[in-house]
């Protein structure tokens, strides 16, 4: 999958410097032609023979060791690079990146090039959480590198938290995503709703569910990738702000309705991923509720549907449905899909183990408007939000004069 692909794979000076290796190896065995740039640092925990000999090329540490040589090297690697990995990346490294200092080759090419940058943060927990280094990788996600999460689990120094390199299948993993996604959604403006809703019963209590928001956090950056500008309306969930996507917090249904209608003339797709409340209750105490001695008896009244308003003002956009099902899944989503005027609904059983709510799996049917029937095996939600976005595309294929600006949200079809 990576043929014909360049990666500029830097390592920094950590111990997990040894773990790039096994990256370094996994990239080449995909196809990718790697050039391996070295900090010093990086050169006390692994020989840089080692990735020489994995990778089959010259691997660089000195900037000025050459001068006549690596003046236009580090020019010509920035430039040839399809995509610059760091792993690990330091908090040093980050910092530096994220405060424009190129003080040595790999800080340079960071700096030269446009290639995606994808960092793989590797350090102890405290200095993981250390506001000046959360302040760096923050500036640098907003300006379109790439982080991944750090695992959490035993670290060098001895103590258990945070600050893991990513394993080394899952940073090959992530490069794929970001080179082998084609640009087909490119031009078009993406909705998605993501997560729960809290719907206040008091200042202290809410009505909720169990939506951790990946499902849709996943849809927002796959559409991100294949070139989308996205926005991505989120009930509240621990996932933090994916880079290079507008993100809208809100809380509540009626809010989550807001955020959407006011975005639907923009809108050339909206997805509905989210687990949005049906029912909320009728009036908000004030204060908070006193326990008395028996039971309580609460009024709800129902919530706004969000898909069914953004399916009723469908104009020529594309909108897609979830439905989370816990029996009868086949049937009660093809009515969701009629009753919302959907152009098809991605239904899962939220009862399969290992799947649904809060997992990074989900095993989903997808019903098309037609009342054809796909049935897709359990993957990662990263995968099956490409295989959603497929769909999209295709779709989008069909309605050709989608690209250019929707028909007025008022109108319905
Ligand atoms: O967030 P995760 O932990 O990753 O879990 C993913 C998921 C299980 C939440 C996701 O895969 C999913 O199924 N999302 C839809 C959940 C849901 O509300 O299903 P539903 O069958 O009740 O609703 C049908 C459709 O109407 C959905 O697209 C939903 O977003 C939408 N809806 C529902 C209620 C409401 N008030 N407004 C809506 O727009």
């Amino acid at each position: 999958m990576l043929e014909g692909k360049t990666v500029v794979l830097g390592v920094t000076g950590g111990v997990a410097a040894y773990k790039a290796a096994e990256v370094a190896s996994l990239l080449v065995k995909g196809g990718a032609e790697v050039h391996v740039i070295m900090t010093e640092a990086a050169t006390k925990f692994v020989a840089p023979l080692t990735f020489r000999t994995l990778s089959h090329n010259p691997v660089a540490v000195d900037m000025f060791s050459d001068p006549g040589e690596w003046n236009v090297r580090h020019v010509a690697l920035a430039e040839k690079a399809d995509i610059v990995v760091v792993a690990p990346a330091t908090a040093n490294c980050i910092g530096k990146v994220a405060c424009g200092i190129a003080d040595d080759l790999l800080t340079t090419v960071i700096m030269a090039t446009k290639a995606p940058v994808l960092l793989a943060p590797s350090m102890n927990q405290a200095m993981y959480e250390n506001p000046i280094f959360r302040a760096n990788l923050d500036r640098l996600l907003a300006l379109g590198y790439r982080a991944m999460e750090p695992g959490t689990g035993y670290l060098a120094c001895g103590a258990e938290g945070k600050g893991r390199m990513p394993e080394p299948e899952e940073i090959v993993a992530e490069v794929r995503r970001v080179l082998c996604v084609r640009q087909d959604l490119a031009g078009f403006t993406v909705v998605v709703t993501a997560g729960p809703t809290e719907e206040p019963i008091d200042p202290v209590r809410h009505i909720s569910n169990r939506s951790s928001g990946k499902m849709g956090y996943a849809l927002a950056e796959a559409a991100r990738d294949r070139g989308a500008s996205v926005v991505l309306v989120s009930g509240p969930c621990a996932l933090a702000d994916p880079a290079g996507i507008e993100v809208v917090r809100v809380r509540t249904a009626r809010e989550m309705l807001d955020a959407v209608m006011r975005r639907l003339e923009a809108a050339d797709v909206i997805i509905g991923a989210a687990a949005p409340a049906d029912w909320r209750p009728a009036t908000v105490a004030p204060q908070k509720i006193k326990k008395g001695s028996g039971p309580m008896t609460l009024e709800l009244e129902m919530c706004e549907d969000i898909i069914g308003t953004a399916g009723k003002h469908k104009g020529r956009r594309v909108v897609v449905g979830f439905a989370a099902e816990t029996h009868d899944l086949l049937e009660h989503a093809a009515a969701k899909l009629a009753a919302k005027n959907l152009d098809f609904i991605v239904a899962n059983d939220v009862t399969r183990s290992g799947a649904g709510f809060g997992s990074d799996l989900n095993e989903v049917s997808i019903i098309h408007s037609d009342g054809r029937i796909e049935e897709i095996p359990l993957m990662p939600k990263t995968d099956l939000a490409h295989r959603v976005l497929d769909e999209v595309a295709r779709l989008l294929r069909r309605k050709p004069e989608t690209s250019s600006p929707c028909g007025d949200p008022r109108e319905s079809s």
